[in-house]
């Protein structure tokens, strides 16, 4: 009888629950949200008003925002009995910083007060999530109640930097698409967008001084298909694929990021990752080879495993020579004065220095200054770069490579290979973001890797959502924050960023912005699938992996055993192994199986509620041997 009295109870907490919270999804989660009872009902008359000029820009926003799917033709005014009111306090309120704010929708208003503009901002991405998934259409949309729930939220972030790393380099993506990029991200408030503007595969921002690292480090021979088995470019081939952003669309960009307050990071990445720069001024290398053409996508290097690597074509600036500095000098002078941010990223990242090791000069230089390993002339390769842009009042920032050189106390590490990089850079005081392959690298394949696109490595979106950027027993005043980044060998198009970036940069926008202990695995799905349908609205792509079951063999005597698990709830997998397709009524997993003997294959599906959700997987007995305890 208890137990039946526990259950009713429970029971009606849960409906209670879910129906309170159904219209409320909001990524990132907010620190504190109260739901309350009644809603805000959107119509063609309503006002958006705001107390202070400086807030005009983004009430603007927010009425053009939401004229477009309503097609209601809603005005922003400097009027403080609007309905929807902006309002700026006077004298701040410390718990909310300069980006949080609070935000009271009630059923006759909405109000949302922050200490400064960017909070507002912020206010009015959580106030669009309000409202139904269809606000995000950028056609009018007829037949919606336009309501919002009514509700009680402070927000702040956790972090200060909550970035994105895209690589226009592999691929050129057009300034429309990087706004578009900007605006997507901005909508889960995300703040820095680090821009990786050249490699070996494209030079893309414009360099006055210096007009070969565009006329033709910005373009290569045309080719698609696998990362590193491409073929070479063959002799006198034109290099006719790739662009670059000209000052103007740099500045261009920038204003439109500074309104939506982003701060642009840019990155040139030296001395490694510059095949683009030497095809262009062949005497910055080395061996100063003047037939290096642009990277396509060729063979350029061998992997070792563990990270080591020989590079089979030169890539890496010559730090013995006085000429790259110069050319260095006056590359980031011009960066510097298009782009406001304190930080310039110099890369840092994977140069191999077997070229360094037989060149003269180099062996000359590393006498005079006493150096026994070669990787040390990295580090006075980085010493002189940051004298540079210390001269135009910059910050460096590199990958966590800059660390082996040893590096000023100011220089800021962004760590990727792991966390270790990052707690080491903490532990000697240097500010840190945390963007490591483990969870933050947006280009590894989501679902199973027989279905997307192969890559280096996997990476699921419930992996990357159990990220804590503050490892223990380092001193969180040095963690900045935590990036994702989506390098593009294999991204030609918008939408397959658009695919590769969500949801796991939804999960790292949440990892960057929400506190620790308000934010739970569970609680994500129901809002993730939510935003699934805004997504939708919004005709923006994204993956549909964690739909998929996980898919786990391991060996028990000589048996092959096989575990599938799903990501999310309520969610039955359904498989054969009896070469039939598989349906409804296809044996359910419900424990380990042993495969049979023989060449069999393993199609699996999920359902949900009776209809299949995700992929069908098919692996053969091979496939399935080759990934024992691997996932
Ligand atoms: C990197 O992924 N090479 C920073």
């Amino acid at each position: 009888m208890k137990k039946m009295w526990l259950c009713i109870v429970l029971c009606m907490w849960t409906l209670v629950g879910s129906t309170q919270n159904a219209s409320v999804h909001l990524i990132p989660q907010p620190v504190d949200l109260q739901i309350l009872s009644g809603s805000f009902l959107l119509n063609s008359q309503t006002g958006i008003g705001y107390n202070r000029p400086e807030s005009r820009t983004v009430a603007e926003m927010l009425a053009q925002k939401l004229n477009s799917a309503t097609g209601f033709a809603l005005k922003a005014e400097n009027n403080q009995n609007a309905v929807i009111q902006l309002f700026l306090n006077e004298k701040p309120n410390s718990q909310l910083g300069k980006e949080g704010y609070t935000l009271e929708v009630g059923s006759q208003k909405v109000v949302l007060v922050a200490n400064q503009v960017a909070g507002l901002f912020y206010g009015v991405q959580t106030l669009l999530q309000l409202f139904p998934p269809e606000i995000e259409s950028k056609k009018i949309i007829n037949g919606i109640e336009w309501q919002a729930q009514a509700v009680k939220i402070t927000d702040y972030p956790r972090f200060g930097w909550r970035g994105i790393m895209l690589d226009v380099s592999r691929h050129f993506y057009d300034k429309e698409a990087v706004k578009a990029y900007i605006d997507q991200l901005v909508r889960y408030k995300m703040n820095i967008f680090h821009w990786h503007l050249t490699d070996d595969e494209g030079w893309r921002i414009e360099i006055k001084s210096l007009p070969k690292l565009t006329s033709i480090g910005a373009w290569r021979v045309a080719r698609h298909g696998r990362f590193g088995e491409r073929a070479a470019p063959k002799p006198n081939e034109a290099a006719t694929y790739g662009g670059f952003y000209t000052q103007d669309d740099i500045k261009e960009i920038v204003a439109y990021a500074q309104a939506r307050h982003v701060t642009i990071i840019p990155e040139i990445d030296v001395p490694g990752h510059s095949m683009a720069a030497i095809a262009a001024y062949p005497e910055l290398s080395c061996k100063k080879d003047t037939s290096t053409r642009v990277s396509c996508g060729a063979r350029f290097s061998e992997w070792y495993g563990n990270g080591t690597f020989k590079m089979l074509i030169e890539n890496a600036l010559n730090p013995a020579d006085e000429k790259v500095y110069e050319f260095l000098d006056k590359v980031f002078t011009e960066v510097a004065a298009l782009f406001p941010a304190p930080y310039i990223h110099v890369g840092g990242d994977e140069c191999y220095k077997g070229f360094w090791l037989q060149d003269a000069g180099c062996q000359a230089l590393m006498k005079k200054l006493k150096i026994r390993h070669v990787e040390d002339l990295q580090g006075y390769f980085m010493a002189r770069l940051e004298k540079i842009l210390t001269a135009k009042g910059k910050k460096l920032l590199g990958w966590d490579e800059i660390l082996e050189g040893g590096i000023s106390p100011g220089a800021t590490v962004m760590s990727w290979r792991g966390i270790k990089g990052g707690i080491e850079a903490a532990e000697h005081g240097h500010d840190v973001v945390m963007s490591p392959t483990t969870y933050a690298y947006l280009d590894y394949t989501q679902g199973d890797p027989t279905i997307d696109p192969p890559i280096y490595a996997n990476l699921r979106l419930k992996k990357t959502y159990s990220f804590e950027p503050v490892p223990e027993g380092v001193n969180p005043k040095y963690i900045l924050g935590v990036q994702g980044n989506l390098w593009t060998e294999q991204v030609q198009n918008f939408r397959h960023i658009e695919y590769m970036s969500y949801p796991r940069a939804w999960a790292l926008a949440e990892i960057g912005w929400s506190s620790k202990s308000g934010r739970t695995w569970e609680n994500f799905v129901q809002r993730l699938e939510t935003n699934f349908k805004r997504a939708d609205a919004a005709q923006v792509n994204y993956s549909k992996a964690v739909y998929d079951p996980i898919i786990r063999t391991y060996k028990k005597a000589d048996k092959l055993m096989l575990e599938l698990e799903s990501e999310i709830g309520e969610v039955d997998i359904h498989y054969t192994l009896d070469e039939s397709m598989p349906d409804n009524f296809s044996p359910k997993y419900s424990q380990t199986i042993a495969v049979p003997e023989g060449p069999v294959n393993l199609r699996v599906q999920a359902y949900r509620r009776g209809k299949p959700i995700g992929h069908l997987i098919t692996l053969k007995r091979s496939q399935l041997e080759e990934r024992v305890g691997k996932f």
